[in-house]
């Protein structure tokens, strides 16, 4: 991933240099230049790179789309950002003039854009590999005026708090364990200047989170419950974010199959993305207080393991009959869920890679958006246009509610078949959060991609770090 400075100019050692290009000003380029931009096809699109081989010594020149003049934002200049990343992987040091697109009242959204955009999309994921694709090195943005140094250390906050979502969602099952899941948080947690308590096996129990034992039951390593917290001077407000974390989700006893298996390491990337969000609210001024709770568990078929039919307690008291035992998110959610009910905060969001079905409905880059709150629905949604992270609304029935009717306890984990997946999941969620004001992002397969497109590379995307961010950073107290 490249290293990001700031200057007032290009530096002289810069291997390349990119020229940012609107669709309807080709006309302003040098003729020759435009000539030779309209024979590659190059129209100044949004995301469109063309490479112009400078004479020896000089610096490579990029040109760079950023589409019409009068509609670039900080959306257009993050995919430009990235576009560029790509179109000098093999150099050591480029400077960019993509932060001069936007007026200088703008400064700080384009400075974000431009590092979410490079570093984002020059992420490789280091860990086991003895050579990965080649990433530029460097990135110097050219920009000038009080404070950027500020701007830019928000900035990179935001883009590392993606990249440890990556990181972590990226690492293998057999090796981010609970324990290793609470522990790198703890070191996350103290450089970010978060609170955290994490609770062992035996605290669990006693806090009767009944849904994240009998996950564990089929688990030889034990679970863990990550609490983070973030308490500014003055906040008003307090949100709780829940991210599911599930180390490996092998589907227990109800087994998956190996195909439905083989990315299963991602289950715990909304816990991932929870974490993440959280080490970005110090350095980003965050007015409002959060805490964060990751259920943390892999889900296996050990001796012990649940047996569909079986029966247990949540946190809240309410009996769940096992019915399927790779529903399993929604089980130590739901304990989570009470957890911050209990505590009587102004809203919940939790985020998790809960349903299939989220991505039957919407496909694999949208995440599916329940809540019992408009205005906080709205919110995320507001959010969400300007992080470029999709998402959509969907309801939560009354009329599915009696699929989850148990017959032996006061809830199955399943529905009655198979339509409407992501939606029973929600309305199984609801039962827990009693009336706080609530929104349940399902991610489904949008925490993870096969394609070097946008902001993401194969792999992990990180998917709500940003999202969530920037919806506690706009909430007024
Ligand atoms: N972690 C999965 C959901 C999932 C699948 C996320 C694929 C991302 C990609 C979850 O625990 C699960 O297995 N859900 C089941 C629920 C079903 C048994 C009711 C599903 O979606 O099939
Ligand atoms: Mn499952
Ligand atoms: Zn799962």
């Amino acid at each position: 991933m490249p290293s990001v400075t700031a200057a007032s100019s290009v530096p002289r050692s810069a291997t390349a240099v990119d020229l940012p290009v609107a669709a309807d000003e080709l006309g302003e380029l040098p003729p020759e230049l435009a000539q030779h931009a309209e024979r590659q096809g190059f129209e100044g699109e949004t995301g469109q790179t063309l490479a112009i081989v400078a004479d020896e010594g000089q610096p490579t020149q990029i040109l760079v789309g950023v589409g019409p003049r009068d509609e670039v934002s900080t959306t257009s200049l993050r995919l430009a950002a990235a576009a560029l990343a790509r179109a000098v992987a093999k150099h050591e040091w480029v400077a960019t003039n993509l932060v001069g697109q936007l007026e200088s009242d703008q400064r700080a959204g384009a400075i974000s854009a431009v590092v979410e955009g490079v570093k984002l999309a020059g992420y490789r994921y280091r860990g086991y590999k003895a050579e990965s694709k080649p990433a530029v090195e460097r990135v110097t943005i050219v920009a000038s005026g009080r404070g950027i140094k500020a701007d830019l250390a928000r900035a990179e906050a935001l883009a590392d708090a993606v990249v440890l979502a990556r990181d972590l969602t990226n690492e293998p099952g057999g090796s981010l364990t609970p324990e290793s899941f609470a522990a790198k948080a703890t070191e996350a947690a103290a450089t970010a200047g978060l609170g955290i308590e994490v609770w062992d096996e035996k605290r669990i129990g006693a806090e009767k989170l009944g849904g994240l034992i009998a996950v564990n039951q089929g688990s030889v390593n034990p679970p863990r419950l990550v609490h983070l917290s973030y308490a500014p001077e003055g906040a008003q407000t307090r949100v709780v974010l829940v991210g599911k974390g599930i180390t490996f989700d092998s589907g227990g006893l109800s087994l998956k199959t190996a195909a439905g298996m083989a990315t299963m390491k991602v289950d715990m990337a909304g816990g991932a993305a929870v974490l993440a969000a959280m080490t970005a609210l110090t350095a980003h001024d965050v007015p409002v207080a959060v805490d964060g709770y990751i259920p943390l568990t892999d889900n296996m078929t050990g001796g012990d393991a649940q047996r569909p039919g079986d029966v247990f307690r949540a946190r809240n008291g309410t009996t769940v009959e096992v019915l399927n035992t790779d529903a399993e998110g929604r089980l130590v959610l739901a304990d989570a869920l009470a957890l911050a009910a209990e505590s009587e905060p102004d809203a919940i969001i939790d985020i998790a890679t809960l349903t299939g079905s989220a991505s039957g409905a919407l496909g694999t880059s949208y995440a599916a958006l329940m809540a019992n709150d408009d205005d906080l629905a709205a919110a995320l949604t507001a959010a969400s246009d300007r992080t470029g992270e999709k998402i959509w609304r969907l309801p939560l029935p009354e009329e599915y509610r009696p699929q989850l009717d148990s017959t032996v306890a006061d809830l199955k984990n399943i529905g009655a078949g198979p339509y409407g997946g992501a939606l029973v999941a929600g309305l199984f969620l609801q039962e827990f959060v009693a009336d706080t004001n609530w929104a349940h992002l399902d991610l489904g397969l949008s925490a993870m991609t096969d394609v070097d497109k946008g902001l993401t590379v194969g792999g992990a995307t990180g998917f709500g770090v940003r999202l969530l961010v920037d919806t506690l950073l706009r909430w007024s107290n």
